[in-house]
């Protein structure tokens, strides 16, 4: 195992076999290895802050219907709603009091967000704060869509590719949803400019240390900016009700790693994290994350958010989820950022 560490600092990068054994063979040793390596080349390049999101979570109104996600256009339990432009715009003006310099617009995919819409929003989000920058979080769009959004000043986006394996994808998309779509959709928001983060979930049904291993592999090869991971959580009202959630330890044992292959990445603690551990968030930043993404939804909505059971911060205010992240970082000895938070891409010792 500590050959295989040496050979991931050293390379960046392993066979997918290789992966697949250091998940297989993890203990609590090679965690506390590969997440002292991590931490420490974190720290290299990006010191003691981690950054903030405010995440505005704009709808939940959902075309697609994955197995796996409370707002599945078939969940009926599902109350639904959507954020007018001028709530959207709110939420924003109280997240940048509050000091936050990247907005991340998040949502099903709701016809109801056109290009024409979403230019108009970004447009004078980006105009009321120059200094900010704009992340979406809408799902798969045309080609042209992600071109006109990113022409409307739109800096980031995430799209998770949820796994690198063909079969897993169908076990957790129905049709019309497809492995071949999520990826070309990636690789047009590399080619239209964006900043593109990609992601999966730890845990999900179906999911084997040989479809992780290639989500590895994925992640090297595509070298996205960001990375989205989080454990699968159940959802009372999906058809993987009784399936376990992911751990904490190996969503923990993962980000070590993916910060071992790409140390500028810019990798988040998520909420989902927090949601399988109460200090689940802090244990993400000691493993090599450097992001938290508070919620700066209007508390009206938040609970209708629910993409899994027991979501944390659904009853919580902006400012507040602010402060209890702040100090949440603070006594594990890290600053909340204040700026954009761009990814640094500092030289690192590098051997192919
Ligand atoms: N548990 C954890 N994460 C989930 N997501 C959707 N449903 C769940 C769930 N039940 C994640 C997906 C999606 C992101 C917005 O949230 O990976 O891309
Ligand atoms: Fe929301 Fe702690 S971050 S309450």
């Amino acid at each position: 195992m500590m050959q295989l560490i040496e050979k991931l600092k050293r390379k960046r990068s392993l066979d997918i076999e290789e992966y697949q054994r250091l998940i297989d063979e993890r203990d609590e040793e090679t965690a506390s290895v590969l997440a002292a390596e991590a931490k420490k080349i974190c720290d290299e390049i990006y010191g003691d802050e981690v950054y903030t999101r405010g995440l505005i979570e704009i709808s939940n109104i959902c075309k697609n219907d994955c197995y796996y996600c409370g707002i599945r256009r078939s969940n009926r339990n599902c109350v639904r709603y959507r954020l007018s432009r001028d709530e959207i715009l709110e939420c924003a003006a109280e997240g940048y009091e509050l000091g936050f310099r990247t907005f991340v617009l998040q949502g099903g995919e709701d016809p109801f967000f056109t290009d024409q819409v979403l230019e108009d929003i970004i447009g004078q989000m980006k105009s009321s704060y120059p200094d900010c920058a704009v992340t979406l979080s809408l799902g798969e769009r045309p080609d042209e869509s992600y071109r006109r959004l990113r022409r409307a000043g739109a800096d980031r986006y995430l799209l998770r590719h949820e796994t690198a394996d063909r079969e897993h994808y169908r076990k957790l998309h129905p049709e019309p949803m497809s492995f071949d779509i999520r990826m070309k959709c990636l690789h047009s928001l590399k080619d239209a400019g964006y900043q593109v983060g990609c992601g999966f979930m730890v845990g999900s049904p179906y999911q084997t240390s040989l479809t992780l291993a290639k989500d590895l592999k994925f992640i090297e090869e595509f070298s996205p900016d960001m990375c989205g991971i989080g454990p699968f959580i159940p959802h009372r009202d999906t058809q993987f009700r009784n399936e376990p959630a992911g751990t904490c330890e190996l969503t923990c044992f993962l980000l070590s790693i993916i910060r071992l292959i790409k140390p500028n990445i810019l990798l988040p603690s998520t909420t989902a994290l927090g949601t399988v551990d109460p200090a689940g968030r802090e244990k993400g930043i000691l493993a090599g994350a450097n992001v938290v993404m508070p919620n700066l939804s209007p508390v009206s909505v938040r609970k209708k958010y629910e993409l899994y059971d027991n979501k944390i911060c659904t009853g919580e205010e902006s400012a507040q989820c602010r402060g209890c992240l702040e100090d949440r970082m603070n006594i594990i000895g890290r600053r909340l950022s204040v700026d954009r938070g761009d990814i640094k891409t500092a030289e690192v010792k590098y051997d192919r």
